[in-house]
């Protein structure tokens, strides 16, 4: 674990001298000099540019962090334009060929490939922490039948929170670390429950001779024999999907995680706010949303008819067009090709010609060529998950499973990193002036927005 005062090398390597920003402000005509360092300026470093002392200072304004760095990270490096994506400086390609997702989860938490000896003993800890406390179980099964997963799976992951009460001692690294365990051993297991929760199936316990994957499956699948054996062909690509979807830098989630943990929340409850997050369909909710609308669209002789229906404004295409990939998503390419080897086990889904066709015409369109809108990660693996067996529901959940891992990462640095405090955004407050009150009775009712 890297100790408080490590200061990411990246950053100090890449500030150069006479690097800066000369600002005019037309203003004042006052002149400043702002630093520049790895292509960014510091936003505090406006606040001195001011129009007179009672000034506030400037500020930049930036909705949706367009265009705004929150912070320095060393986990995962992406670039959108060229569609590369690496954890600690490893191609996503090469983890996803030839490491396990154990492995790549230890690489992104702790910053380097494990040794064997490490890797025996991270696995074991996992291993160890992979079984629900019988009180949890007791609380999933309160749920209504047909509760969604993902719900089921943020209030659990939260409820975990007043089992481990100790994990609110965020500073101790001692503390995080056994936290960390608890969390990717326990996800996998609600999220089986979740399932056979919505089936009405007893749960399974973890089998603890089993790898990460197979022993998700197990929890998923096992009925009456006595030890589950999973096809491996599908507790690889399981483990390949589970690869893929570890880190994603500062996305939504991600960025929930750091900012409710920035609060020194504990991890469950501000996993369980990471977990929301994702559950939208503009995140990882929009696995599902493919589905629904490759169903929708019915049979490839329908697509070109959609692909009208969305740019004449009335849906997006799920599953294309990504805030920071403006080329091909690296993963999607992973994921198709780990697709060919499911459905060698399970037969080809009848979705996948719909998928083909839609990427097929939407390449070579006009409308998301401008926009520079190709498949994401999720365009195919909501077709994978279902020919492996999933429900759609279930989707975002087998996200959510090695995103934990990205999520515990993200919180980690953010702790550690001695610039960073609880975040707070500023404002740029438009509304009323100070205005007197009016008594009730004397109030004329206005249109008003929803409350
Ligand atoms: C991912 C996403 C939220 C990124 O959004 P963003 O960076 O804010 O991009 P914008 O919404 O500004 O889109 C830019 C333009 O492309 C269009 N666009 C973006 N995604 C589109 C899609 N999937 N289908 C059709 N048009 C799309 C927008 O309408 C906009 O067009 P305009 O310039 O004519 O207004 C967005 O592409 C999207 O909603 N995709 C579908 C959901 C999805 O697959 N999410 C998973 C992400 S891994």
């Amino acid at each position: 674990m890297c100790g408080r005062s490590r200061t990411p090398l990246l950053w100090k390597e890449k500030v150069m001298e006479n690097e800066a920003l000369s600002i005019v402000d037309k203003r004042t005509q006052a002149k400043y000099e702002i630093p520049v360092s790895n292509g960014t300026i510091r936003a505090m470093d406006l606040r001195q540019i001011k129009t007179g002392p009672d000034d506030f200072g400037l500020m930049s304004y930036d909705p949706a962090f367009m265009n705004t760095a929150s912070c320095h990270s060393t986990i995962t490096f992406i670039d959108g334009d060229k569609g590369i994506l690496r954890y600690r400086g490893y191609p996503i390609e090469q983890l996803a060929e030839k490491c396990s997702f154990l492995e790549v989860a230890y690489l992104v938490l702790f910053g380097d490939l494990p040794t064997e000896p490490q890797l025996k003993e991270w696995v074991g800890n996992i291993t160890h922490h992979t079984m629900l406390h019988e009180t949890t179980k007791k609380f999933l099964e309160g749920f209504r039948y047909d509760a969604h997963p993902m719900g089921m799976l943020i209030s659990t992951v939260a409820a975990l929170s007043t089992v481990y009460p100790e994990a609110r001692h965020v500073l101790d690294p001692e503390v995080r670390k056994l936290q960390m365990y608890r969390l990717i051993g326990k996800v996998p297991t609600i999220a089986a429950y979740t399932y056979r929760h919505s089936l009405g199936y007893p749960y399974v316990y973890p089998d603890n001779e089993l790898s990460y994957a197979a022993n998700f499956m197990n929890m998923l699948w096992k009925m009456t024999e006595p030890k589950y054996v999973a096809n491996p062909i599908l507790a690889r690509a399981l483990d390949i999907l589970f690869i893929l979807h570890a880190d994603h830098e500062q996305n939504c989630s991600a960025n929930v995680m750091r900012s409710v943990g920035s609060s020194q929340a504990d991890p469950f409850v501000a996993v369980a706010a990471a977990a929301a997050a994702l559950s939208g369909p503009l995140h990882g909710g929009a696995n599902e949303e493919v589905l629904k609308m490759l169903d929708e669209i019915g049979s490839k002789d329908k697509v070109p008819a959609y692909i009208e229906h969305v740019k004449a404004g009335a849906g997006k295409l799920m599953g294309f067009g990504h805030r920071i990939y403006k080329n091909y998503d690296p993963r999607a390419r992973i994921i198709k090709w780990a697709a060919d080897k499911v459905f060698e086990v399970t037969g080809r889904n009848p979705k996948l010609e719909i998928a083909l066709e839609l990427e097929r015409i939407a390449l070579e369109d006009e409308y998301f060529i401008k926009r520079k809108l190709y498949p994401n990660v999720d365009f195919y693996s909501g077709i994978i998950y279902q020919a492996m067996g999933f429900k759609p529901e279930m989707f975002t959940v087998l996200f959510a499973i090695p995103r934990t891992v990205g999520w515990l990462a993200q919180w980690q640095e953010m702790l550690e990193d001695r610039e960073q405090k609880i975040a707070r955004p500023r404002q740029v407050y438009t509304g009323h002036d100070a205005r007197d009150l009016v008594p009730i009775e004397k109030r004329v009712a206005k249109e008003t927005a929803a409350m």
